[in-house]
């Protein structure tokens, strides 16, 4: 208790009760959010449609092929996961970013190769802009093997985190066969790659921002991953829609609801066909807001390349190869937070 107070020093301005945003977390003039976006027109998947019969099966599939190509995001209900897991998942996450500085820092560093990280914005320290969120970061998939090095406090984080990476890994594995499916591929296309693949569990928390107009919580970005399933407590997830011109849209909140992203790594997959989703964050005066990201991709060394059934004359191959690892060597160089360069440009042939 005693090290809190000394530790304050330590918090990073988003955690200190501010009434002003500093200047270097002003984002240009403009890539500020104007706060009163539309809400998007997100199609809301009823996955229990999949187990259905062949024809509603193939109606939902026929629904993921439309939302993967025109805006890279759905939403999905009926997804299997129980609401006593995803409220755990969501309270271990909130429990952990209450605890003392002293304890969260324990797991604070710089260096994006690490399993378990915290920290503030994007990479402390180096990136020029910073960004109004709180992150706990972690691998989880098989989570057998990286439970140990998960945090112990709050005293039921392992146990509630567990079951949450265990339940959206299975539907990860569900999803992957839906996607693989709808591109003309087989429903086990890759069915082995995402049970045996990397999940990188990312708890969000964005507290309360005394001038939400002037800063994001988190800056536009792709995930690199096959498919992103996120969970919410609230709104201020919004999405670009290149259907109107690329603006700026807000997710609407469903009860029940999971977000899927389809990330860098599905839209090399199926050439182009579908597309990675460019997504942000915006802040509120009132109310902290936690999201749990899942983000599932093949082996850390293992690469997605486009889908050779996707490539004839026609259609030449427009990605190179890439790994979870190549994506981390990315990430580590460069400053994302600008705007300026994203990775899956560096795939693009
Ligand atoms: C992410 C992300 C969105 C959110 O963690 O990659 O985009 O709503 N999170 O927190
Ligand atoms: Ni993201």
């Amino acid at each position: 208790m005693e090290s809190y107070e000394n530790s304050t020093e330590c918090l990073s301005a988003q955690e200190k009760g501010l009434n002003h945003v500093p200047d270097y977390y002003e984002v240009p003039p403009s890539q500020r959010p104007t706060l009163n976006s539309p809400f998007a027109d997100v199609p809301l998947i009823d996955l229990a449609g999949l187990y259905e019969g062949p024809t509603q099966r193939s109606a939902v599939i026929h629904s993921i092929r439309q939302a993967c190509s025109n805006l890279g995001f759905f939403q999905v209900i009926n997804h299997g996961i129980d609401e006593s897991v995803t409220e755990k998942g969501l309270a271990a996450a909130e429990e952990f970013f209450k605890l003392p500085a002293a304890e969260k820092l324990k797991f604070k560093s710089a260096d994006v190769h690490k399993p378990v990280r915290y920290g503030s914005s994007l990479k402390d320290g180096t990136d020029k802009i910073q960004f109004w969120r709180v992150f706990l970061k972690h691998y989880a998939n098989p989570w057998k093997d990286w439970i140990q090095f998960w945090p112990q406090k709050p005293p039921t984080y392992r146990e509630n985190m567990g079951l949450y990476c265990s339940e959206t890994q299975k539907l990860a594995v569900t999803l992957t066969s839906a996607v693989t499916e709808s591109l003309g591929l087989t429903p086990n296309y890759l069915t082995q790659n995402i049970q045996d693949g990397m999940q990188v569990i990312t708890s969000n928390c964005y507290p309360p921002c005394p001038q939400p107009q002037l800063t994001l919580g988190l800056p536009p970005h792709s995930d690199y991953s096959c498919l992103t399933i996120l969970h919410q407590n609230t709104t201020g997830l919004e999405i670009k829609d290149n259907n109107d011109n690329g603006s700026w849209k807000l997710v609407p909140f469903v009860d029940g609801a999971l977000q899927v992203h389809i990330g860098d790594h599905f839209e090399v997959l199926s050439n182009g066909l579908y597309k990675s989703v460019v997504h942000r964050v915006v802040l509120n005066s009132e109310k902290t807001r936690i999201s749990i990201a899942s983000l599932h991709s093949l082996g850390l060394d293992e690469k997605m390349e486009p889908a050779l059934e996707l490539i004839d004359e026609d259609h030449p191959k427009k990605y190179k190869g890439s790994s979870f690892k190549d994506f981390l060597n990315f990430l580590s160089v460069n400053d994302i937070g600008q705007g300026k360069i994203s990775f899956l440009d560096t795939l693009k042939i």
